[in-house]
């Protein structure tokens, strides 16, 4: 089986981070490249993290690659608060020995999406989706390109959790959204209604840590900083891996159940700014513009996750 390309564009985050080490970790997919943008915490970190993370995984021959710096056109949201100071709080900050690749993000991407066969890439976006909608606007001809965009962001069912009714990811960039979803491309969209269902219990925290590898116990250490904020917020065992479920669907994309719906953005209200109007009941004659998860098989997709990250 060929691998399927794929190029992850993030904003490291240790849910990220488990992204990052499943798809280094899966022989399915071939990483080309990863593009940091500005979210969670500012480029200067994220950019940081995503080579401390191919550094953790043994994989300094992956190309990392800084974007935007802030949304298309509002200030900068981050989310210190979740992830700590360092967007990996849980893991000791190093400075990585790969520098970053020369070069802006979106030029990457618009550049690999020429030279690769057309519709053979796939995005996978795990923050805010400005560098993404930044490469539609500066090279509107390499849109055909792409074989599909999947993404980590909104929520429905769910609600927000940046604010009652957005998800944080849309919420930051909400015109790059907008960009995005108004494509044409396929989308994939993993929203919170699916994320929220795979908890990081103390129980598979605990069997991570006990693949005993760099890359598992670094994982799991992230995990136990991370968690603690929405354990508290939803009172639950463990927190929601979010974006990993976006190489999960690559891996394994029976374990989701969802439905092809109109998705649109919310990019005027002050009150919803950001919210992703998904059309579930098909209630509009508006086209049907992405696939949105709403199930997960949570135990097989943390099978998936803590054996994948044992082989790293
Ligand atoms: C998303 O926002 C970030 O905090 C996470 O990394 C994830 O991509 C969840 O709303
Ligand atoms: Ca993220």
């Amino acid at each position: 089986m060929t691998p399927r390309k794929i190029i992850i564009d993030t904003d490291p985050g240790q849910d990220d981070a488990a992204a990052i080490m499943l798809a280094l970790a899966s022989p399915e997919v071939d990483v080309l490249g990863i593009t940091a943008v500005a979210g969670n915490v500012p480029l200067a970190l994220t950019s940081r993290n995503a080579r401390m993370i191919t550094e953790i995984c043994g994989r300094a021959d992956i190309k990392v690659f800084a974007g935007a710096d802030k949304p298309l056109r509002r200030n900068l949201v981050t989310a210190e608060h979740v992830h700590g100071k360092t967007g990996l709080d849980g893991v000791e900050p190093f400075e990585p020995g790969r520098p970053l690749e020369p070069g802006h993000a979106a030029d990457f991407i618009i550049e690999t999406l020429r030279a690769e066969p057309a519709g053979s890439v796939t995005l996978c976006a795990l923050g805010p989706l400005t560098n993404i909608a930044t490469v539609f606007e500066k090279s509107p001809d390499v849109v055909r390109l792409i074989k599909e965009i999947v993404l980590m962001g909104g929520g429905f069912f769910e609600g927000g959790n940046i604010t009652p009714s957005a998800e944080f990811n849309i919420y930051v960039d909400p015109e790059a959204a907008d960009v995005v979803f108004q494509s044409g491309v396929p989308i994939t969209m993993m929203p919170l209604d699916v994320t929220h269902k795979v908890l990081t219990t103390r129980a598979r925290v605990d069997r991570l840590r006990a693949n005993g590898n760099r890359a598992s116990m670094a994982m799991a250490d992230m995990l136990e900083f991370f968690e603690r904020y929405d354990e508290q917020k939803y009172g639950t065992d463990g927190g929601p891996l979010h974006d990993p479920t976006v190489i999960a669907w690559l891996l394994d994309p029976a374990m989701f159940t969802g439905r092809k719906c109109n998705v649109e953005i919310e990019t005027g209200s002050e009150l919803t700014l950001g919210a992703t109007v998904i059309d579930w009941w098909k209630v509009t004659k508006r086209p049907e513009n992405a696939f949105v998860a709403r199930e997960v098989d949570a135990d097989r997709f943390f099978d998936l996750l803590i054996e994948r990250l044992g082989r790293l």
